[in-house]
């Protein structure tokens, strides 16, 4: 079984994205069976940051932070969407057969148009600040995963309409030629961590708690986790606890029973917090030092991505031949 999932490179890496996108992408890539390819979705990026430097940066550092995460570069194909060409080519033939209806649907889209309308724009002039790098986000995405002969693709659930479309788009082209695509499966997890504000962590809220940045920083978040007044006697119910509800992704179900029980018994909010940090600093520590080490050596995280771009062309390229001979290219 294929498993390929991208990432955006787009902000520094929290404790959501390790708990909700890269433990499961890595607990999967784990199983036997399994061949994950994992893929920084650098070009994606390119629809929101115009900016040179950053742009660089930003797709390093998600990158560095796989890496640092335990991801296993002698199992996993970690590459660059950037350094495999045969996917800028399917997605050309992708959209001749995509219709511009279903790309009218789409979430990102709509979500422009609508802000648009709200800021006054006259219907005619509707879609004049929406470029088509986003209007067809969706086609290269599809190329993302059909190039690569994907079975399935693990993605949170805002994205799970984009799969959808891959696999309209694979089932249209399949219907023209014969099977010349491997239409894939979505599937999705459903883990979400609380920000320190009690609303999902994300970066658009400013309530994460931040994997890599100074740890002073990271215990200063988990002190700002939201808690209400009871006494530090009182009893506390760990299921409508912010800091435990973060605090038991990192810990098995015996500690978390027994943390939990201290919960019961009445224990602190200090006291809670500190329990918190403590037990984040410890997991964090040797997936920090790896991001610095790698991130100060960009040299070394260009040969990994170089090395896994080969093994993912490995695959693009008879998927593109087949692709190519199937629709009367020849080549
Ligand atoms: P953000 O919401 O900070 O912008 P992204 O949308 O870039 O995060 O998410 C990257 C990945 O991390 C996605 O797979 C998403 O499902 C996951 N993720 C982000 N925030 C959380 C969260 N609070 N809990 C669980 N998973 C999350
Ligand atoms: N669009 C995805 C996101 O915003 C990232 C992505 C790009 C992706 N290409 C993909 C995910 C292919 C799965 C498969 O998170």
């Amino acid at each position: 079984m294929r498993v390929l999932t991208g990432i955006k490179p787009s902000g520094s890496p929290h404790v959501g994205n390790l708990v909700g996108a890269i433990r499961p992408a890595l607990g999967l890539a784990d199983q036997p069976g399994v061949e994950a390819l994992f893929f920084v979705a650098d070009y994606h990026a390119l629809t929101l940051v115009h900016d040179r430097a950053e742009l660089g940066r930003l797709g390093r550092e998600v990158a560095a932070t796989w890496v640092a995460c335990g991801l296993d570069l002698a199992k996993v194909i970690f590459y660059r969407q950037s350094d495999v060409p045969e996917l800028f080519e399917l997605a050309w033939v992708l959209a001749c057969f995509t219709s511009k209806g279903w790309m009218n649907k789409a979430h990102a889209y709509k979500a422009r148009v609508a802000a648009a309308r709200e800021a006054g724009a006259a219907e005619d002039e509707i879609d004049a600040g929406i470029d088509m790098g986003l209007y067809e986000y969706p086609v290269l995405m599809s190329a993302d995963i059909l190039a690569l002969d994907s079975d399935v693709v693990p993605v949170g659930p805002d994205q799970l309409q984009h799969i959808e479309i891959a696999r309209d788009i694979a089932e249209r082209v399949n219907h023209t030629y014969g099977d010349l695509l491997r239409v894939p499966a979505a599937r999705v997890d459903q883990v979400l961590v609380p920000g320190t504000d009690g609303r999902k962590m994300s970066k658009s809220y400013g309530n994460t708690l931040p994997l890599f940045g100074d740890p002073k920083e990271l215990r200063k978040a988990v002190m700002r986790i939201v808690t209400d007044s009871t006494p530090p006697e009182a009893a506390k119910d760990p299921d409508s606890a912010l800091v435990f509800q973060i605090h038991r992704h990192f810990l098995s179900a015996a500690e978390a029973d027994a943390l939990a029980a201290r919960y019961r018994a009445g224990i602190g909010w200090g006291d809670a917090k500190k329990l918190l940090a403590d037990r984040l600093e410890e997991v964090l520590a040797e997936p920090r030092r790896r991001y610095a080490e790698l991130m100060a050596s960009p040299g070394e995280l260009d040969r990994l991505l170089a090395d896994g771009a080969r093994r993912a062309r490995a695959i693009a390229t008879p998927v593109l031949a087949r692709v190519r001979q199937g629709i009367g290219i020849s080549g």
